[in-house]
């Protein structure tokens, strides 16, 4: 049975990929979830599977050296799956120093604890361990608006501090595959939509604040390109890259799905509206008119699109979810889980909205 140690399993797409393991593998492999329980971290995610017998939650900080040395020593660890990370760009652009500390040294540490418990003394490798780092198409920097797609070899741009941070994590990574000959492999993605998104992310804030009747606030012009993929696709693309991806390599993941963020906004309330049924109170609250032009971000990358060729021909993964259908999906998700809302942006998410956007 192979034994899964997943960072940052509490938050968005974590826990969606813990979902998609047991859905695939159900009782024949072992996760243990490490996730310090940040804002964006929420065991509500995982509720169904807390239960599990070859399931294992510990709460720790991947900063925390010790406290994930110990984790490698009382556990035969197959695979690393590494998605802990501050992950909100805005939030990153605000205050830059956690995003240094959680992306770059708990990278580092999470390298360092499993290459001491990987490595044999020749400097080569137990059979089959592996260590998946997961990370952002954000490194490549910005696509203008008429043409390219970024590829493996494109070069690294980043510009934000949390693009900057995970391109310095990737390096890492990078330089343990070519100094320690460390096994390893990185996934660069594209935006992520789906289930169990925190509500400081374009579209499940938009879905949230559409249901309320509250502004829906769009950075610059709203022309700003993002190439969008459901969630379990991502998941699945991660689950064949540990099992067929090469060692040392690097794989795009994404799904040609380009759309302008004003495009989103315009699909979701169209979506929203269809979705309701007539007489819902909420379809009186839903309008055009929220849509408020704001502030732009600050150095607000224009375009990413992903060339997932790589992925494809070596692996066989292509994404299954076409827009239309994932944005109901998830639309639906947000209905049927109308407490987990609630939760999440009671407490400390009121006073995050008016701080981000009251000057917007
Ligand atoms: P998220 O913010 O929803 O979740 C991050 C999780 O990491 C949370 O559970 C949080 O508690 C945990 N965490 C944060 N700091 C930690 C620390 N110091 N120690 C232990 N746990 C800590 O993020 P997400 O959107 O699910 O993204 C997950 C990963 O995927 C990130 O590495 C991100 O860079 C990458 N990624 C995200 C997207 C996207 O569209 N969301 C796309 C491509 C890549
Ligand atoms: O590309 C992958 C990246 O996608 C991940 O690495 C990041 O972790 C993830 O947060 C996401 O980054 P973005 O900055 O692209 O996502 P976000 O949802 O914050 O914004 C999407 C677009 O919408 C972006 O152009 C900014 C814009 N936007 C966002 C918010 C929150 C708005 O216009 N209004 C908003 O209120």
């Amino acid at each position: 049975m192979k034994t899964y140690l997943v960072t940052g399993g509490a938050g968005f797409i974590g826990s969606n990929f813990i979902h998609y393991m047991f859905r695939k593998y159900n009782d024949t492999i072992r996760i243990i979830n490490v996730d310090a329980l940040t804002y964006a971290g929420n065991l509500e995610n995982l509720k169904s599977v807390e239960d599990r017998e070859n399931y294992t939650f510990i709460k720790a900080d991947i900063t925390d050296s010790a406290a994930i040395a110990e984790i490698f020593d009382q556990n035969d660890v197959d695979y690393v799956v590494h998605f802990a990370a501050e992950s909100h760009v805005d939030r990153s652009i605000k205050s830059p120093e956690v995003f240094i500390k959680t992306n770059v040294l708990g990278t580092a540490v999470m390298l360092n604890c499993a290459r001491a418990a990987w490595e044999n003394a020749d400097g080569s490798y137990q059979e089959g361990k592996k260590f998946l780092h997961v990370s952002t198409d954000e490194v490549y920097g910005s696509l203008d608006e008429d043409g390219g797609y970024f590829y493996e070899t494109t070069p690294y741009a980043p510009h934000s501090p949390y693009s900057a941070s995970k391109a310095s994590s990737d390096m890492l990574v990078k330089a343990y595959v070519d100094t320690y000959r460390f096994p390893a492999n990185i996934t660069n993605c594209s935006n992520n939509y789906g289930p169990y998104q925190f509500p400081e992310k374009l579209i499940p804030l938009i879905i949230n604040n559409a249901l309320h009747g509250r502004k829906l606030p769009v950075y610059g012009d709203g022309k700003n390109v993002r190439d969008w993929l459901y969630v379990d696709d991502h998941a699945k693309g991660i689950d064949m890259v540990i099992e067929k991806g090469r060692l040392g390599e690097t794989y795009n993941i994404g799904g040609h799905n380009e759309k302008q963020n004003i495009e989103i906004i315009h699909i979701i309330l169209d979506t929203l509206l269809e979705m309701l049924p007539e007489g819902d109170e909420r379809r009186k609250l839903i309008s055009r008119d929220l849509i408020t032009y704001v502030e732009d971000r600050k150095g607000h990358d224009r375009r990413y699109a992903i060339a997932p060729d790589k992925i494809k021909s070596e692996i066989g993964w292509e994404p299954e979810t076409m827009f239309k259908d994932g944005i109901k999906k998830t639309i639906a998700w947000f209905f049927e889980h109308e407490d987990w809302m609630a939760n999440v942006t009671s407490g400390d998410y009121q006073k995050y909205y008016d701080d981000m956007y009251q000057n917007k």
